[in-house]
Protein backbone atom coordinates (compact mmCIF):
# COMPACT_ATOMS: atom_id res chain seq x y z
CA UNK A 1 0.00 0.00 0.00
CA UNK A 2 1.09 3.57 -0.05
CA UNK A 3 3.98 5.02 1.65
CA UNK A 4 3.70 7.14 4.96
CA UNK A 5 4.67 10.86 4.27
CA UNK A 6 2.62 12.80 6.93
CA UNK A 7 1.44 11.50 10.53
CA UNK A 8 -1.60 13.53 11.71
CA UNK A 9 -1.49 12.96 15.56
CA UNK A 10 -4.86 13.91 17.61
CA UNK A 11 -3.60 16.12 20.83
CA UNK A 12 -5.52 14.72 24.23
CA UNK A 13 -4.98 11.38 25.32
CA UNK A 14 -2.01 10.36 22.40
CA UNK A 15 0.63 13.16 23.34
CA UNK A 16 -0.28 14.45 26.43
CA UNK A 17 -2.26 13.17 29.23
CA UNK A 18 -5.12 15.85 29.51
CA UNK A 19 -7.91 13.61 28.67
CA UNK A 20 -7.38 13.07 32.31
CA UNK A 21 -8.04 16.92 33.11
CA UNK A 22 -11.00 16.86 30.79
CA UNK A 23 -12.53 13.96 33.07
CA UNK A 24 -11.69 15.84 36.42
CA UNK A 25 -13.55 18.90 35.04
CA UNK A 26 -16.13 17.83 33.37
CA UNK A 27 -16.97 15.35 37.33
CA UNK A 28 -16.54 18.37 39.08
CA UNK A 29 -19.48 20.16 36.78
CA UNK A 30 -21.63 16.75 37.26
CA UNK A 31 -21.36 16.48 40.85
CA UNK A 32 -21.92 20.20 41.04
CA UNK A 33 -25.15 19.19 38.70
CA UNK A 34 -26.16 16.29 41.49
CA UNK A 35 -25.12 13.20 39.50
CA UNK A 36 -22.26 11.10 39.20
CA UNK A 37 -20.02 11.15 35.63
CA UNK A 38 -17.94 7.61 35.29
CA UNK A 39 -14.79 6.87 33.24
CA UNK A 40 -16.95 4.58 31.20
CA UNK A 41 -19.59 7.82 30.68
CA UNK A 42 -16.29 10.31 29.60
CA UNK A 43 -15.11 7.71 26.98
CA UNK A 44 -18.38 9.48 24.79
CA UNK A 45 -16.71 12.89 25.35
CA UNK A 46 -13.73 11.83 23.85
CA UNK A 47 -12.56 14.15 20.91
CA UNK A 48 -15.93 15.44 20.67
CA UNK A 49 -16.29 18.99 21.34
CA UNK A 50 -16.88 21.23 24.88
CA UNK A 51 -20.30 22.21 23.02
CA UNK A 52 -21.06 18.46 22.06
CA UNK A 53 -19.38 16.92 25.27
CA UNK A 54 -21.92 18.97 27.27
CA UNK A 55 -24.83 17.75 25.53
CA UNK A 56 -23.73 14.35 26.53
CA UNK A 57 -22.95 14.93 29.69
CA UNK A 58 -26.28 16.40 30.52
CA UNK A 59 -28.14 13.32 28.79
CA UNK A 60 -26.58 11.10 31.01
CA UNK A 61 -27.68 13.20 33.82
CA UNK A 62 -31.11 13.57 32.76
CA UNK A 63 -30.94 17.40 32.45
CA UNK A 64 -32.65 19.50 30.12
CA UNK A 65 -31.35 23.42 30.09
CA UNK A 66 -31.34 26.30 27.48
CA UNK A 67 -28.66 27.40 25.16
CA UNK A 68 -27.29 30.27 27.66
CA UNK A 69 -27.22 28.25 30.69
CA UNK A 70 -25.46 25.16 28.47
CA UNK A 71 -22.73 28.57 27.09
CA UNK A 72 -22.59 29.55 31.41
CA UNK A 73 -21.78 25.66 32.30
CA UNK A 74 -19.53 24.96 29.16
CA UNK A 75 -17.84 28.25 30.08
CA UNK A 76 -17.76 27.09 33.99
CA UNK A 77 -15.84 23.40 32.90
CA UNK A 78 -13.48 25.56 30.60
CA UNK A 79 -12.41 27.26 33.42
CA UNK A 80 -11.48 24.99 35.62
CA UNK A 81 -9.64 22.85 32.50
CA UNK A 82 -7.33 25.74 31.62
CA UNK A 83 -6.50 26.15 35.68
CA UNK A 84 -5.29 22.48 35.01
CA UNK A 85 -3.08 22.69 31.83
CA UNK A 86 -1.81 26.24 32.79
CA UNK A 87 0.22 24.26 35.54
CA UNK A 88 1.36 21.55 32.34
CA UNK A 89 5.03 21.19 31.20
CA UNK A 90 7.12 18.87 29.34
CA UNK A 91 6.88 15.96 31.97
CA UNK A 92 3.10 15.42 30.78
CA UNK A 93 4.03 14.15 27.00
CA UNK A 94 3.08 10.76 26.92
CA UNK A 95 5.46 7.86 26.74
CA UNK A 96 7.00 7.79 23.40
CA UNK A 97 5.69 10.82 22.07
CA UNK A 98 8.39 13.20 21.84
CA UNK A 99 11.33 10.55 20.32
CA UNK A 100 8.32 9.32 17.51
CA UNK A 101 7.70 13.34 16.82
CA UNK A 102 11.76 13.48 16.29
CA UNK A 103 12.00 10.30 14.54
CA UNK A 104 9.01 11.70 12.16
CA UNK A 105 11.53 14.67 11.71
CA UNK A 106 14.70 12.66 11.11
CA UNK A 107 13.02 10.62 8.10
CA UNK A 108 11.16 13.93 6.35
CA UNK A 109 8.15 12.76 7.45
CA UNK A 110 5.67 16.09 7.51
CA UNK A 111 4.02 16.04 10.93
CA UNK A 112 0.20 17.98 11.73
CA UNK A 113 -1.85 18.56 15.27
CA UNK A 114 -5.51 17.48 14.03
CA UNK A 115 -7.07 18.14 17.53
CA UNK A 116 -10.72 19.01 18.58
CA UNK A 117 -9.40 21.73 21.31
CA UNK A 118 -9.55 25.12 21.48
CA UNK A 119 -7.09 24.96 23.95
CA UNK A 120 -4.18 23.49 22.12
CA UNK A 121 -1.28 26.50 21.73
CA UNK A 122 -1.69 26.74 25.56
CA UNK A 123 -0.49 23.03 25.49
CA UNK A 124 1.51 22.41 22.72
CA UNK A 125 3.48 25.89 23.92
CA UNK A 126 3.87 24.88 27.38
CA UNK A 127 5.17 21.38 26.93
CA UNK A 128 7.30 23.10 24.19
CA UNK A 129 5.77 20.43 21.36
CA UNK A 130 4.93 23.27 19.03
CA UNK A 131 8.32 23.15 16.87
CA UNK A 132 7.85 19.55 16.16
CA UNK A 133 4.09 20.49 13.77
CA UNK A 134 4.77 21.44 10.13
CA UNK A 135 0.80 22.12 10.56
CA UNK A 136 -1.60 23.09 13.67
CA UNK A 137 -4.84 22.32 13.06
CA UNK A 138 -7.13 22.90 15.98
CA UNK A 139 -10.63 23.40 17.01
CA UNK A 140 -10.45 27.19 16.25
CA UNK A 141 -9.86 26.25 12.71
CA UNK A 142 -12.85 23.41 12.29
CA UNK A 143 -16.93 24.04 12.20
CA UNK A 144 -17.53 20.49 12.35
CA UNK A 145 -16.37 17.91 14.87
CA UNK A 146 -14.93 14.30 14.30
CA UNK A 147 -16.14 12.07 13.74
CA UNK A 148 -16.34 14.41 10.58
CA UNK A 149 -13.53 13.82 8.61
CA UNK A 150 -12.62 18.06 8.46
CA UNK A 151 -10.42 18.26 11.15
CA UNK A 152 -7.55 15.36 9.18
CA UNK A 153 -8.50 16.73 5.46
CA UNK A 154 -7.53 20.38 6.58
CA UNK A 155 -4.31 18.84 8.22
CA UNK A 156 -3.41 16.97 4.74
CA UNK A 157 -3.96 20.07 2.62
CA UNK A 158 -1.79 21.88 5.16
CA UNK A 159 0.67 19.48 4.44
CA UNK A 160 0.23 18.98 0.88
CA UNK A 161 0.23 15.69 0.90
CA UNK A 162 -2.36 13.30 -0.19
CA UNK A 163 -4.65 11.74 2.57
CA UNK A 164 -3.92 7.75 1.14
CA UNK A 165 -0.11 9.06 2.72
CA UNK A 166 -1.54 10.31 5.79
CA UNK A 167 -1.51 7.91 9.10
CA UNK A 168 -4.09 9.72 11.98
CA UNK A 169 -3.02 8.68 15.22
CA UNK A 170 -5.64 8.72 18.19
CA UNK A 171 -7.36 7.64 21.48
CA UNK A 172 -10.83 8.11 20.60
CA UNK A 173 -13.24 5.83 18.74
CA UNK A 174 -14.88 9.21 16.82
CA UNK A 175 -11.12 10.25 15.87
CA UNK A 176 -10.67 6.85 14.10
CA UNK A 177 -13.75 7.28 12.10
CA UNK A 178 -12.93 10.52 11.24
CA UNK A 179 -9.31 9.52 9.98
CA UNK A 180 -11.57 6.46 7.91
CA UNK A 181 -13.75 9.03 6.37
CA UNK A 182 -11.08 10.79 5.56
CA UNK A 183 -9.54 7.64 3.12
CA UNK A 184 -6.61 7.61 5.70
CA UNK A 185 -5.02 4.68 7.60
CA UNK A 186 -5.02 5.03 11.60
CA UNK A 187 -3.35 3.62 14.83
CA UNK A 188 -5.23 3.63 17.45
CA UNK A 189 -3.77 4.70 20.86
CA UNK A 190 -5.00 2.26 23.53
CA UNK A 191 -7.24 -0.57 23.88
CA UNK A 192 -8.53 -2.97 20.82
CA UNK A 193 -11.95 -2.63 22.63
CA UNK A 194 -12.64 0.68 22.01
CA UNK A 195 -10.44 1.34 18.69
CA UNK A 196 -11.06 -1.89 16.97
CA UNK A 197 -11.36 -0.08 13.37
CA UNK A 198 -8.55 1.79 14.09
CA UNK A 199 -5.84 0.07 10.85
CA UNK A 200 -3.64 -0.81 14.35
CA UNK A 201 -4.45 -0.50 17.97
CA UNK A 202 -0.71 0.11 20.17
CA UNK A 203 -0.81 1.09 23.97
CA UNK A 204 1.40 3.90 23.53
CA UNK A 205 3.49 5.41 21.44
CA UNK A 206 6.43 3.54 23.56
CA UNK A 207 5.66 0.75 21.37
CA UNK A 208 6.27 2.03 18.15
CA UNK A 209 8.86 3.51 15.78
CA UNK A 210 8.11 5.19 11.94
CA UNK A 211 9.98 2.67 10.28
CA UNK A 212 8.13 -0.40 12.15
CA UNK A 213 5.15 1.58 11.20
CA UNK A 214 6.34 2.04 7.19
CA UNK A 215 6.96 -1.87 7.34
CA UNK A 216 3.53 -2.67 8.65
CA UNK A 217 1.58 -0.36 6.36
CA UNK A 218 3.72 -1.78 3.16
CA UNK A 219 1.55 -4.55 3.63
CA UNK A 220 -2.28 -3.41 4.78
C1 LIG B 1 -10.65 16.91 22.41
C2 LIG B 1 -10.91 16.12 23.68
O1 LIG B 1 -9.31 16.76 22.03
O2 LIG B 1 -10.94 18.28 22.60
C3 LIG B 1 -12.32 16.35 24.18
O3 LIG B 1 -10.71 14.74 23.43
C4 LIG B 1 -12.57 17.86 24.32
O4 LIG B 1 -12.50 15.69 25.41
C5 LIG B 1 -12.29 18.56 23.00
O5 LIG B 1 -13.91 18.10 24.71
C6 LIG B 1 -12.49 20.07 23.08
O6 LIG B 1 -11.51 20.62 23.93
P1 LIG B 1 -11.53 22.09 24.51
O7 LIG B 1 -10.15 22.23 25.12
O8 LIG B 1 -11.72 23.03 23.36
O9 LIG B 1 -12.63 22.16 25.50
MG1 LIG C 1 -7.91 12.51 22.04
Amino acid sequence: MSEIKACLFDLDGVLVDTARYHYIAWKELAESLGFDFTEQDNERLKGVSRAASLNILLEIGGIELDEEEKARLAEQKNSRYVEYIAKMDSSEILPGALDFLKECRAQGIKVALGSASKNAMTILDNTGLTPYFDAIIDGTHTSAAKPDPEVFLLGAQALDTAPAHCVVFEDAAAGILAASRAGMRSVGIGSPGTLGEATLVVPSLKQLSVSALQEFFASV
